[in-house]
């Protein structure tokens, strides 16, 4: 903020304290001097243009209103706040461990995920993402992303008080909570929405609505489109309003006007809300499609930036035990201003969906060769200290395969020649594969979109039968699994992986899985399953105590942990994969169905002076390594 204006700064701060109770007047004040600058300069330069009609006025409604957030927020939140502060590296310790799930698929309710953190806990689960769970728009709704309160919770799935329950035990067991935000759009049945279909122009404003096509068309032009299929297009006619609004996603999720302060303001408000009922993580649901610019692609403007270091520092304000997550599926390089960039570096998301390494790590299994694996890894930008990746091997989304471009371009090859055998492997339409999942988007135009399929569907375990498909099929989950736990970052489980679930088939969902083939990854915990996983050599028991492994194995390695630094060691073998954390572990995994060996001393150019060891087994590595088909190799030593 500029020196210039020590009277918007008093007034400001007057505006912050005048909602606090004396006892936390103090800390208000230390948090106002660190953080007001970037408050103040990322909301002047998105609104405070040209001296915008009573915009210091509003500046201190913002300052009143988070204030009284951080006059509601209950001391046990306050208390992991000022722990956070002391420990800001807390999320980047090999001992993290997330797992992802949707209430209703996971336990029925949220008091059901209550009564399923025993089984977290088991697990290792250190951070627990749930798919929406808020008020949800009535019938279709994108699994809850249609957001139609941001103040109440799905009635399906429980009330706030199960939340606050939920979350105090959560707490409790050292697990932090992460909710969904969807930020860019709301339901067309959320009150703002309906009060624009009502005609007040108030909230009219809240959403980008042209009264006939010319804009739209123009916009069109240079827009991609997220669901080509299931939803074409980037606007939809809605005769109430008049015109069309910006509906990114499905037509009736209605992009916010973030060009609006206002709707900023109602945001911020609604994001420390949530975080006063526990909500430690927020994953910022499609953060790229923020701001809309006429001629470009309206996706990664750098508004999107000011507006999430704006919504950081807020959370620096009233909530600063909070982590924001960006989910950004666009290509590696785009990502680092997620993290914020210049001045602004470290000031925006602590955490970013690596989904170009997930992709990369699929088109290794289907390709039996890693060079795309390798150039993502070798193309991963250092990020600031206290954030990191989130990495994952399935989630309840498709598999992008859009964010490879950048890197199959690298190699002089065109995307779709390169990445259409993937997308039919992965869907089983080529011979030999083992994988059952399915094409989503794909069409004659766009020959190759996105694939959906549980990871047991992927990898062939659905459907192994002898011995040795269902040996191949485990090692195949436990590599990419390995990947993402090796990697550095914040790793995730993805609902019923850890008991080798396959694909929903179930007739139940059939109508869903028509209208959106996502929900092929998206079925009910199979309890038989879950029962199971305790009873010696069942199917779920050796996926669940393999998983197990890698996660406790993981734990004890400090060299895991998400700061420590990467390296990538060079192989003449392209089927391989080596990966270096620091100088006391190395990983080497083989991506083909041949068994491999590899001399320790081909390991480019590691240190070999001291012994290495396997971390799994602790005996001494031998000179040369054996692999399995698709088996890896952890090995560490003392440093
Ligand atoms: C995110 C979600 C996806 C949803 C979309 C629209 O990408 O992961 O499931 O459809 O946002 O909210």
């Amino acid at each position: 903020m500029k020196p210039e204006h020590p009277d918007l700064l008093a007034a400001l701060r007057r505006s912050l304290l005048s909602a606090l109770p004396m006892d936390r007047q103090a800390l208000a004040e230390v948090r106002f001097d660190r953080h007001v600058g970037a408050l103040v300069g990322t909301l002047q330069a998105l609104y405070g243009k040209d001296d915008a009609t009573g915009f210091d006025g509003w500046l201190g409604e913002l300052l009143q209103t988070i204030g009284q957030c951080l006059a509601a927020r209950p001391a046990e939140l306050l208390a992991l706040d000022e722990d956070r502060l002391a420990h800001p590296d807390w999320f980047l310790q090999s001992r993290m461990l997330g797992y992802c799930a949707y209430v209703d698929r996971f336990a029925g309710t949220l008091d059901g995920v209550r009564q399923r953190v025993p089984y977290l806990r088991e697990l290792g689960v250190t951070y627990l993402h749930l798919l929406p769970f808020l008020k949800m728009q009535a019938g279709d709704n994108d699994g809850g992303f249609a957001v139609a309160s941001f103040e109440a919770i799905e009635p399906r799935l429980g009330t706030m008080a199960d939340l606050d329950a939920l979350t105090a035990q959560l707490r409790a067991s050292g697990i932090s909570l992460c909710g969904d935000f969807v930020l860019n759009h709301v339901a067309s049945d959320h009150p703002w929405a309906q009060a624009a279909l009502r005609g007040e122009a108030r909230y009219r404003d809240y959403f980008h609505v042209f009264p006939d096509r010319s804009l739209p068309d123009a916009y069109e032009a240079q827009l991609s489109q997220v669901f080509p299929e299931v939803a074409p297009g980037n606007f939809t006619a809605v005769p109430a309003l008049g015109g069309w609004v910006w509906s990114t996603f499905y037509p009736y999720q209605w992009d916010l006007n973030y060009g609006n302060r206002a709707v900023f303001a109602d945001i911020a408000k609604a994001l420390l809300g949530l975080a006063n009922h526990g909500v430690e993580v927020f994953r910022l649901d499609s953060s790229p499609f923020l701001w809309k610019r006429p001629g470009t692609s309206c996706v990664n403007q750098p508004e999107v930036h000011l507006i999430l270091q704006a919504l950081r520092a807020v959370i620096e304000l009233a909530a600063p035990g909070v982590l924001l997550k960006a989910e950004a599926i666009v290509p590696t390089a785009e990502l680092p201003p997620y993290f914020g960039s210049g001045e602004a570096r470290g000031h925006e998301c602590h955490l970013a969906y690596h989904s170009s390494l997930m992709a990369a790590g699929w088109a290794a299994l289907a390709e039996q060769r890693t060079d795309l694996l390798a150039r993502v890894i070798d193309g991963t930008p250092e990020l600031p200290s206290s954030a990191t990746w989130l990495t994952y091997v399935r989630c309840h989304d498709d598999i992008v395969w859009s964010t490879l471009k950048p890197e199959i371009a690298a190699g002089g090859e065109s995307f779709s020649q390169r990445l259409t055998p993937v997308s039919r492997f992965l869907a089983g339409e080529v011979d030999g594969s083992f994988a059952r999942g399915q094409a989503f988007q794909t069409s004659a135009e766009v020959p190759v979109f996105g694939s959906n399929g549980m990871t047991a569907a992927l990898t062939g375990l659905s459907t192994a039968t002898t011995d040795d498909e269902i040996v191949h099929a485990e090692r195949r989950i436990r590599l990419l699994y390995a990947l993402a736990l090796s990697f550095g970052g914040l790793p995730l489980i993805y609902m019923g992986d850890e008991l080798g679930q396959g694909n929903d088939e179930s007739d139940a969902h059939a109508a869903l899985r028509d209208a959106d083939g996502r929900w092929l990854q998206r079925p009910l915990l199979d309890t038989a399953r879950w029962i199971a996983r305790d009873r010696p050599g069942s199917p779920s028991a050796r996926i669940h105590a393999l998983l197990r492994e890698l996660v406790q194995v993981r734990k004890q390695l400090p060299m895991l942990a998400a700061d420590q630094p990467r390296r990538r060691l060079t192989t003449a073998d392209p089927s391989l994969l080596v990966l270096a954390r620091g100088d006391a572990f190395v990983a080497v995994m083989n991506f083909s169905a041949l068994p491999k060996t590899l001399p320790l001393s081909a390991l480019g150019d590691i240190d070999n002076s001291a012994p290495w060891s396997d971390a799994f087994t602790g005996q001494a590595a031998t000179a040369a390594l054996s692999l399995a088909p698709w088996d890896l190799c952890w090995l560490v030593r003392q440093p």
